[in-house]
């Protein structure tokens, strides 16, 4: 069972997300041993530009065309990055909420993977099907400020929103978020919200199931999702 973990917060060792995260991570490994875990840490990461020779290749794919050899070799930095991304069984994002949404490195990379013909595809009526089946993912998030569904300021979380339609767009259905929230507002309030996450996370890596599950071909329904292009 292989995870990889997603790191978008550029704190380290003082990141409230990876507090979360790490504990998390602890209660998997006791309870898996066999699990494996692969990091990509975004802020200490060269992802090639999508753009230039990249983003022709883009274009060209959607079109449904083969990208020639001129393209292929920027091309394989992402293809390198996209079968790193396909080739664990759950993902676990760690992220802070920055400016409602989530941290220019995080986009970046979604920008770099999210790719027709890899983890998503267009059938012969144009309408996007999913590709990434039978995957799991955790999205541990923290916050300045509190966004659960009781504050003022739930509509103005674009961050859980986003990742659910862009992971659910490619076919990742099974998300579970830990939101740990507010971290800025008092210390006391802090530490509350702190704890309470760590409990959410101890227990969801102990009680949840996270054996892969096999996708059968066939199961994804591009009825359920909008035609349009990415
Ligand atoms: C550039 C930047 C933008 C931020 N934007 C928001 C925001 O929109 N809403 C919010 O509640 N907190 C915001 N914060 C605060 C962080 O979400 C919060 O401190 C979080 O716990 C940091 O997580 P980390 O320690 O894992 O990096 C922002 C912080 C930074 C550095």
């Amino acid at each position: 069972m292989k995870l990889l973990h997603i790191i978008a917060t550029p704190r380290e060792h003082e990141s409230n997300t990876l507090k979360v995260a790490n504990a998390f991570l602890d209660s998997l490994r006791a309870k898996h041993t066999d699990l494996r875990v692969d990091v990509i840490d975004l802020f200490n990461q060269d992802l090639s530009a999508v753009a230039g020779d990249n983003i022709d290749s883009k274009y060209t794919l959607m079109a449904g065309q083969p990208i020639d050899k001129q393209h292929k070799e920027a091309w394989a930095q992402i293809e390198v990055l996209i079968t790193h991304f396909l080739s664990a069984d759950i993902y676990l994002i760690s992220t802070p909420m920055w400016n409602f949404s989530i941290p220019y490195v995080l986009k970046y990379y979604i920008d770099s993977i999210v790719q027709p013909g890899y983890l998503y595809k267009y059938n012969e009526q144009g309408q996007p099907v999913p590709l990434t089946l039978g995957k799991k993912m955790v999205c541990i998030t923290s916050r300045g400020g509190d966004y659960s569904e009781h504050s003022p300021f739930h509509a103005y979380d674009f961050q859980e929103t986003y990742l659910r339609a862009i992971f659910g767009f490619v076919g990742i259905t099974d998300m579970q978020f830990i939101n740990a929230q507010p971290m800025d507002v008092t210390l006391e309030l802090r530490q509350a919200a702190i704890a309470s996450a760590l409990e959410k996370a101890r227990d969801l890596a102990t009680n949840s199931e996270w054996q892969a599950v096999q996708p059968v071909a066939g199961t994804e329904n591009p009825a359920e999702l909008k035609p349009h292009r990415l």
